[in-house]
């Protein structure tokens, strides 16, 4: 027996095919050893087990066990590393598609197609996809759902190079997440608007949604950018005056859903309104779209007058053009009396407006 003080009694005797570095990923090259065994004089007693001390016995020492280490290790190395340019490009693709997809279900509602599938989540029928006589409204409406598939898709992919990627990066894996999770809670909420006949109450839910899953992948691909060599910090009191921009963009979202709630752009002739006065909430909704792009401007003039980074600067003006066009397109349609193109122009207006806001906000807090 061994024990406390026995200095040289046994031997660790350590197996090949163990990993030498415990804490890095399959396929990393410090990989395995390729002799059968290591042996280290034993240390006096410190709690480590100890193995009698045997004669060197290459036979007993399990060889296959390297054969196939060798080969699980070729198998991860050959494994997909994507670069951080082409993470960021699948963010970006990501991005489109969440926007793409508030134009598409845009043109759902304004084809009045909202419940050209009447059941969810098959379509009619107990069939997923549209069957039988197909209407124009199913065909439409089947359309739209099936680009939710294109969508996940997309987020998927980015959310698989986030995993894969080398060095890892937290915050890419987590707006990853948000942007995978946030998919399917929107086609839930979608299927719950079919349900309930498009409550004009959950389809301003589905809207604001789509506003703030547009918001997260906005993150996400930010995320996935170099960061600056040496970012500058903003001024707190510019960088407040970018967060209330945010803030009141989304309020406009919030207002301008309550406008189509009780407009006629219902998505079907059967669906309710919501009891509020067209012209009234059109008038709230300019003016707070007036407070808003007086803020913008502000908040573009001090960015430049404090010398923040280009990139800060250069977000703050694409915020102020988006918003710009959005309040030009918002006017012409409320006084041409609601014609279905520019209504999808200011619906899917909004969604670019929802990245360029979430944008600026995270330029100007870059440090
Ligand atoms: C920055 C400017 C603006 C933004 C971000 C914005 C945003 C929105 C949003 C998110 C909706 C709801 C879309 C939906 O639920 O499908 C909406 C609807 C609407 N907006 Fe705006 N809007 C802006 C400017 C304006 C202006 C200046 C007017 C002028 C009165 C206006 C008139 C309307 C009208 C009439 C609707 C209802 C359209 C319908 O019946 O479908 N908007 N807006």
């Amino acid at each position: 027996m061994q024990g406390p003080g026995d200095p040289i009694a046994g031997a660790i005797v350590v197996m090949s095919g163990r990993r030498t570095h415990g804490s890095r990923g399959l396929g990393d090259r410090c990989g395995f050893h390729n002799d059968n065994v290591t042996y280290f004089a034993a240390a006096p007693y410190s709690g480590i087990r100890r193995t009698p001390t045997r004669p060197y016995d290459r036979s007993a020492m399990a060889a296959p066990t390297t054969e196939s280490a060798v080969a699980s290790t070729a198998r991860a190395d050959a494994r997909w590393r994507p670069t951080a340019s082409t993470v960021r490009r699948l963010a970006l693709a990501s991005l489109v598609a969440n926007i793409a997809i508030v134009a598409t279900g845009g043109l759902v509602r304004l084809t009045n197609s909202g419940l050209g599938c009447p059941d969810w989540p098959n379509c009619s029928g107990g069939s997923l996809v549209a069957t039988g006589k197909v209407s124009w409204h199913k065909a439409v409406e089947n359309t739209n759902r099936g680009l939710t598939g294109v969508i996940m898709i997309a987020v998927v992919a980015v959310f698989i190079a986030a995993y894969r990627e080398r060095p890892a990066r937290p915050a890419v894996r987590w707006w990853a997440w948000v942007t995978l999770l946030g998919v399917p809670a929107q086609a839930v909420l979608g299927g719950i608007s079919v349900l309930t006949d498009l409550n004009p109450w959950v389809v301003c839910a589905h809207f604001l949604l789509s506003m703030a899953l547009v918001g997260a992948a906005t993150v996400l691909w930010w995320n996935t950018r170099t960061p600056t060599p040496e970012p500058s910090a903003v001024p707190l009191l510019v960088r407040r005056l970018g967060g209330a921009t945010w803030v009141l963009t989304y309020a406009v979202f919030a207002v301008g859903t309550l406008v189509t709630g009780s407009g006629p752009h219902a998505g079907d002739a059967k669906a309710v309104r919501l009891p509020l006065r067209p012209a009234a909430i059109s008038q709230l909704h300019a003016d707070l779209v007036m407070l808003l792009v007086g803020v913008a401007i502000g908040l573009a003039v001090f960015a430049a007058a404090v010398g923040a980074p280009p990139a800060a600067r250069t977000a703050t003006r694409v915020l102020v053009g988006v918003l710009a066009f959005q309040a030009a397109i918002g006017f012409a349609q409320y006084f041409t009396g609601l014609p279905t193109g520019l209504v999808e122009l200011h619906v899917t207006g909004a969604a670019v407006l929802a990245a360029a806001a979430t944008a600026t906000l995270l330029a100007l807090n870059e440090r």
